[in-house]
């Protein structure tokens, strides 16, 4: 039985749960290296809840040296078995503006040059694990049952375009996503979740919009400040949808 109730990965603007109570911290090493930072094991009305601020706490590693293996493998290490990924994008197509919420149920990889599997080391097991739905079905419906439960919007749906970063995307390239198929832009999407599939991990994607991706909006500058300001603002759910997730 998973020990941890729930595991929760925040992304940009997201670096702490403020309402976990009782927090121990777990400086990890796993096989693949280490985390980018100490998992907080708290508890949330008498849940254990474990938290990974995905760039670090203080925001130092960049989308593409994350080490995605070491932060799924200290996770599940620890005993959780289900994760929700908390990721800041960009919104593509029509229902994601900024401050949106988003649990997408599609995605494509525009990544290179990232580990991206288990099998990355000799003699590892070779695995080709079922990836036709890369967010777990049955965690999604949970995710969305929560929000549902708590009052928090949340958009059922939607396919998530995993881009390299760190630099945001030129119109043309947002352009292409959105004839790809792509409601979302992101830079941490991928490997996260097909890793997370291949260690069986359930695992699902609450995406924050925080601003029009390139050429969808106004066509004014995306800054940092626009990002964050709207990661906050539309975080304001987040602790009770994460409280009604670890009770459910
Ligand atoms: N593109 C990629 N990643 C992002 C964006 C974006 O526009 N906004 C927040 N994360």
């Amino acid at each position: 039985m998973d020990d941890i109730e729930l595991a929760v990965i925040g992304g940009t603007g997201v670096y702490a749960l403020a309402t976990l109570d009782d927090i121990q911290t777990h400086d990890v090493q796993t096989r693949y290296g280490a985390p980018s930072g100490p998992v907080r094991v708290g508890r949330l009305q008498g849940r254990r809840v474990a938290f990974l601020a995905r760039h670090g706490e203080g925001h130092s590693i960049p989308p593409h040296k994350i080490n995605y293996r070491a932060n799924l493998a200290a996770l599940a290490e620890l005993g959780a078995g289900r994760v929700l990924a908390l990721n800041t994008v960009g919104g593509i197509t029509g229902p994601f503006g900024p401050r949106v919420l988003a649990c997408p149920d599609q995605l494509i990889d525009y990544t290179w040059g990232r580990i991206s599997t288990l099998c990355e080391d000799a003699g590892s097991d070779v695995l080709h694990v079922d990836f036709g739905q890369p967010y777990t079905p049955s965690f999604r419906a949970r995710v969305l049952a929560a929000a549902r439960a708590r009052g928090v919007a949340v958009h059922d749906g939607g396919c998530y375009g995993a881009t390299q970063g760190p630099r945001l995307e030129t119109a043309a390239e947002i352009a292409r996503m959105r004839r790809d198929g792509c409601d979302l832009v992101g830079m941490t999407g991928m490997p996260e979740a097909g890793l997370a599939r291949e260690l069986g991990l359930d695992y699902a994607c609450l995406a924050i919009v925080a601003n029009w991706a390139a050429g969808c909006g106004d066509d004014a500058e995306i800054t940092m400040d626009e990002v964050l300001g709207n990661v906050a603002a539309a975080s304001a759910g987040l602790p009770d949808l994460v409280a009604a997730l670890a009770l459910g």
